[in-house]
């Protein structure tokens, strides 16, 4: 009887182990989502572009995150996305385009 008890409780403890690192996933999507609604006014919703400005949808998380650094740092030269990109911390940039490499 006891040790059923501490299986169940160890059951119970992975459960919610994988219950919260599930929950801490979509959270981290909807905070990127979040953040990403600052860009669609421009790249359009989700980051497709309709029109002149590039669409920022399915790139790389990788790719994103470069080229928001170097808008950042000055590396690459921009009319707003240096100043745009100012307003956010790396883990923002990181969730930011963790979100829009998960668009299509
Ligand atoms: C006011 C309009 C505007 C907003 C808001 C904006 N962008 Fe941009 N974005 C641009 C323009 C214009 C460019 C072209 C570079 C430039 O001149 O700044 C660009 C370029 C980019 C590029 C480079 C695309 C490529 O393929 O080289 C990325 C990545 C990007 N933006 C991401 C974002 C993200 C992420 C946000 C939100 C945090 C955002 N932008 C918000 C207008 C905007």
């Amino acid at each position: 009887m006891r040790t059923s008890i501490r299986h169940l409780n160890v059951t119970l403890l992975i459960a919610a182990g994988l219950l919260l690192g599930q929950t801490g996933q979509a959270e981290e999507l909807s905070r990127g989502a979040m953040l990403s609604a600052s860009c669609e006014g421009c790249h359009g919703t989700y980051g497709r572009s309709p029109g002149a400005i590039p669409s920022i949808a399915g790139k790389s998380a990788k790719y994103l995150r470069q080229a928001l650094e170097r808008f950042r740092s000055g590396e690459v030269p921009s009319t707003v996305m240096g100043r745009h990109v100012k307003g956010y911390t790396e883990e923002e940039i990181r969730l930011i385009s963790e979100y829009l490499s998960k668009q299509k």
